[in-house]
């Protein structure tokens, strides 16, 4: 039976994905790196310096960047970041998230967030959301990022939950690979080929309802 859900954050929760977005946008506009989509969808779930790295990667330019510009770089996209994050409301909830927690509440499911960033607490309680959530991952306690399992196991056991009595939800490809590695199931937000490997794809948080996802289970008879 499925106790506990563990929710990602960034574009999940919150429309942060595109907050990330613009500020990492302003980053490679600085170093000449050509933004595309696919580096877009690359960034989702990465780390600020994972992200950096990934960016970095993409610059035509030889020029090595020292390990004090990184930190430099990785900072400015923070500060933008908190400045957008600053202006943020309730009106930045993604739509059907409300209810859906509210559902899970009632229905006695426990929550932990599984969030890359380190500034998710900020975010969730800018939205108003931190009461819903009992468990939040800390990012810097970890050693590995997604796609590792290990932020999706360490909610688990947080909640002291088996892998198999909780459900993982995440919008990137490298969230959807952390989750499956956690044998936990996962569900997926967004588009069907780039989330193949989600035990379920929603289009959109709309469709994120605990009916739909009984309906799946009572079809797969899980
Ligand atoms: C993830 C986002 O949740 O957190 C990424 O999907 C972001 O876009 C990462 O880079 C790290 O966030 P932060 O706030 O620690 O820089
Ligand atoms: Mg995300």
């Amino acid at each position: 039976d499925i106790k506990g859900v563990i929710f990602d954050l960034d574009g999940v929760i919150s429309n942060t994905s595109r907050l990330h977005n613009v500020a990492w946008q302003q980053v490679a506009k600085q170093v000449g790196a050509q933004w595309t989509e696919s580096l877009s969808n690359n960034l989702k779930g990465v780390s600020r310096q994972d992200s950096l790295e990934l960016i970095l990667q993409a610059v035509p330019a030889d020029h090595q960047y020292n390990e004090r510009e990184k930190q430099e770089l990785a900072n400015d996209k923070n500060k933008h970041y908190l400045r957008l994050v600053d202006n943020m409301t309730k009106n930045d909830i993604l739509p059907g998230i409300v209810p859906f927690l509210e559902s899970l509440k009632h229905n006695n499911y426990q929550l932990a967030l599984a969030s890359a960033s380190k500034n998710s607490s900020r975010v969730l309680e800018k939205i108003g959301l931190s009461h819903y959530f009992s468990e939040i991952v800390d990012p810097q306690k970890l050693s590995k990022g997604k796609p590792d399992p290990e932020i999706f196991t360490t909610a688990a056991k947080l909640l002291s939950l088996k892998p198999d009595q909780c459900i993982g939800i995440e919008d990137a490809a490298m969230g959807i690979q952390a989750i499956n590695a956690a044998n936990i199931f996962s569900i997926g937000i967004g588009e069907q080929d780039i989330l193949k490997d989600a035990d379920i794809v929603f289009e959109n948080t709309n469709l994120l309802t605990l009916n739909n996802i009984r309906e799946y289970f009572e079809q797969r008879e899980l």
